[in-house]
């Protein structure tokens, strides 16, 4: 069996290794329109970083995992294509600000139309609205060359960070479909190592639906335990606190309490406004609402967390010095799509703070696109002036510790582990006072640091 995949990605290099890794016999060949990316694949510098993710890589590329550029070619030769490139939100027309952009996705389908030849199984992995796998089989049913298809959806549930685990013990895999045939050669991929009570087979309208709810779901739940977290700073309760209790009800569960200064990542925000531009669409505009709150909530969470620190720090801090910790929207990647600390940034800098941002696995290259893009807004145009604030006012250090040093305070914005385990003495003596620390990760030993004579606020905590 021949697998392509077209899409170079954080899910589409990730889950094909793993394919490639745990089915020898099936070669895999993973193509990217992007040259940088797929040279990138074949170093020993991989574009993602996924603890775990380099070995099995080196493994399966010495055997039958291969990058290339060569869509054609690659289309060809396979059996199975999964399209796993991306799908943003729109930022123009109809729906922008809210429906997914499916144009690379459609593009993907009329090159697959055109490249094959005799039965292709094609598999939808990027996250779309529901529905969009009837025009993918439109698309491919009006190639004219005698070529046939099925058309299987099979979202991705792997989290970045922990994509290896993830997919080397998934939850579930679920797979959506018609053909009993097409669903059972999938099926038959993933049964290589994953218990088959644990592939699900629906319609592929469930499917798709599936994952957008299922993303909507871990979003409400971190929305949910930020919003008491508003409640618990005004009121004196304790946030870790709630949840630890309410996380033991085991109708509720531990997973996924944690407040913070706000979720981010491709995928949450991306997908819940696809839902609610879907039940717009739909003419439900109660459930729209509905599930449009939990943006809203992650919003307001981001923004609180800077008005806080503004006030804190008596009203003003303008070009005092601000460490920032941590830009990735979580531990464990250096994706910054959607993080809260671009948020968080950017209102600090509106604000005239000077920043000096450290993460661990994100570039300098990266940060500076980043805030240049939040200031530039949906238009893509950003101002001489506001770019003249990021130049002067932003520097990127190379450790938590030389970010901090001369700061009137510190944003912990990623729960960066190394940030528990640094030497808070020496940090404090090379700060200005009161030296505030303020935790939007509820990371730190907060007790501690009191001790030492820092000036903490967390979130959730009076
Ligand atoms: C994925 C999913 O596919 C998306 O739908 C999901 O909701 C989030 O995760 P991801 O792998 O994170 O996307 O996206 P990205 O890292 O941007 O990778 C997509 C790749 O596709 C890029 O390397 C891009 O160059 C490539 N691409 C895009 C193509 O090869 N062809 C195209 O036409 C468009
Ligand atoms: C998510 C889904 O978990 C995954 O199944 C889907 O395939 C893609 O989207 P991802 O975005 O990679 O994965 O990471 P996730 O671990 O879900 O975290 C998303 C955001 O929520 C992060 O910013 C994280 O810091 C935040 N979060 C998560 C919290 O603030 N509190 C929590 O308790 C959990």
């Amino acid at each position: 069996m021949n697998i392509c995949c077209i899409g170079a990605g954080y899910v589409g290099g990730p889950t094909m290794a793993m394919i490639a890794y745990k089915c020898p016999g099936i070669q895999v060949t993973v193509v990217d329109l992007n040259q940088k990316r797929i040279d990138a694949w074949n170093s020993d510098h991989l574009p993602v970083y996924e603890p775990g993710l380099d070995e099995i890589v080196r493994e399966a590329r010495k055997r039958n995992l291969r990058f290339s550029t060569d869509v054609n070619a690659a289309i060809a030769a396979a059996d199975m294509v999964f399209i796993a490139v991306n799908t943003p939100t729109k930022t123009f027309g109809t729906g922008a600000g809210r429906a997914a952009n499916v144009e690379f996705v459609e593009k993907c389908a009329r090159q697959i139309a055109e490249a094959s030849t005799g039965h292709k199984i094609v598999v939808e992995k990027s996250t779309l609205p529901v529905r969009t796998a009837e025009a993918v089989k439109r698309i491919l049913e009006n190639a004219n060359n005698g070529t046939t298809f099925d058309v299987l959806s099979n979202p991705e549930f792997l989290a970045e960070g922990t994509a290896v685990q993830d997919l080397l013990k998934p939850d579930r895999v679920l797979i959506g479909g018609e053909s009993q045939t097409a669903i059972q050669s999938l099926v038959d991929v993933y049964a290589h190592w994953v218990p088959r009570e644990r592939i699900l087979t629906t319609n592929l309208w469930s499917s798709e639906l599936s994952k957008l709810t299922a993303n909507a779901f871990l979003a409400q739940r971190v929305s949910s335990i930020n919003a008491i977290s508003a409640l618990c700073e005004a009121t004196g309760a304790d946030v870790d606190e709630v949840s630890h209790a309410i996380g033991t009800d085991s109708r509720i569960g531990p997973k996924f309490l944690k407040s913070s200064v706000g979720f981010g990542g491709s995928c949450f925000q991306k997908d819940i406004l696809n839902l609610v531009y879907l039940c717009e669409h739909f003419g439900l505009r109660e459930v729209a609402a509905y599930w449009e709150q939990v943006i809203v909530m992650n919003d307001y969470q981001k923004r609180r967390f800077c008005e806080r620190m503004v006030k804190t720090m008596f009203n003003t801090v303008s070009n005092k010095q601000i460490a920032i910790w941590g830009f990735a929207f979580k531990k464990d990647t250096n994706d910054t799509r959607e993080s809260p600390a671009i948020y968080v940034c950017r209102d600090l800098l509106k604000e005239r703070a000077k920043l000096k941002i450290y993460d661990p696995r994100v570039s300098e290259d990266q940060i500076r696109r980043d805030l240049y893009d939040v200031f530039a807004g949906p238009g893509g145009k950003i101002s001489d002036a506001d770019r003249q604030l990021i130049d002067e006012h932003v520097s990127v250090a190379p450790s938590a510790n030389a970010a901090a040093q001369g700061a009137h305070a510190i944003a912990v914005l990623t729960e960066w582990d190394e940030f528990k385990q640094l030497d808070y003495p020496t940090i404090l003596s090379s700060m200005y006072r009161p030296a505030f620390l303020f935790d939007g990760r509820n990371l730190l030993n907060h007790h501690h640091l009191r001790t030492l004579g820092f000036e903490v606020h967390a979130i959730g905590k009076a």
